[in-house]
């Protein structure tokens, strides 16, 4: 049975990769049989394609933020978020719920027991790019009508995938030495807005991951924001250290989330 290939997270996810996915697919194409092992997993949007492209190949989501959970609950979240779509009938779509409207949307919500997925209630409810995690965090915001019309749905979004949840080194650890790995490596980003990820990095987290780009396969994501492909070029220039990304090629992507600011997203491979 033909499975469905998604372009982009069955549920909200901030820093998805779903801008990338196309040129993502031509560059894995260039491998097959490989190992895809997908240390950043976040959505699993890299592993979903991984395993879309290469359906005989073995691909490891390392899920760090719990994201299948989001999955399996889905179908809760989609009678919580049709009660309050029920609840919301009349509002403008995208207009600011007033006090009442707000307060009657948030009882809704705390008769809920057991999960409740805020990063797809925070998207139906909040400002555009704004995160919570708890009730209480919820509790304080604005609302808006964002509760989108149709359900949400994953079907096969994972089927094939082994799940592992461990942080990063140890998953790189345990596949560094097994032959046919390409490593997807899609860090947080530096110095941007992580409020939805399950810890904050610094730049020496950062750094941390470059130990993971000698000798191996991989593809790389990362932003001229960073500044990380200066910082290694300068280190090889003038320390003479050895830089992670010579030899490979970088691929780049503009993007602009206000009218006045852009940056350039990038996505660096190397097969060896
Ligand atoms: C840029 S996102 C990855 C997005 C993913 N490629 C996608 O398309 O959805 C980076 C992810 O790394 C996770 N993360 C943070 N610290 C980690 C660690 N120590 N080990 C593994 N993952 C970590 C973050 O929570 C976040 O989900």
């Amino acid at each position: 049975m033909k499975t469905k290939n998604y372009s982009s997270a069955p549920l909200p996810f901030q820093g998805q990769k779903r801008r990338f996915v196309k040129q993502f697919i031509e560059v894995i194409k260039k491998r097959p049989g490989q190992v895809y092992v997908d240390l950043f997993g976040g959505s699993g949007l890299l592993s979903h394609v991984a395993k879309s492209t290469h359906p005989d190949a073995q691909v490891i989501f390392n899920d760090y933020d719990n994201f299948s959970q989001r999955l399996s609950n889905i179908p809760k979240t989609n009678i919580l978020l049709s009660d309050l779509r029920e609840l919301n009938k009349g509002i403008n779509p995208d207009a600011k719920l007033s006090d009442s409207q707000r307060e009657r949307v948030l009882k809704r919500i705390k008769q809920e027991n057991g999960f409740v997925n805020y990063i797809t209630l925070s998207s139906s409810l909040l400002f555009a790019m704004q995160y919570v995690k708890s009730f209480d965090d919820l509790s304080k915001s604005t609302f808006y009508n964002k509760v989108k019309m149709s359900d949400y749905n994953a079907d096969g979004y994972l089927s094939g995938v082994d799940i592992v949840k461990d942080d990063y080194r140890n998953v790189y650890s345990a596949f560094k030495d097994q032959p046919g790995v390409v490593f997807l490596i899609d860090p947080p980003y530096l110095s941007t807005d992580c409020s939805s990820y399950e810890n904050y990095w610094r730049l020496k987290d950062y750094l941390d991951v470059m130990l993971c780009l000698y000798d191996n396969s991989y593809v790389y994501f990362t932003s001229n924001k960073s500044n990380i492909v200066e910082l290694c070029e300068w280190i090889e220039t003038n320390t003479g250290g050895k830089n992670p990304f010579n030899g490979a090629v970088t691929q780049t992507m503009s993007v602009s989330p206000t009218y006045n600011t852009s940056y350039t997203d990038m996505m660096i491979y190397k097969y060896i």
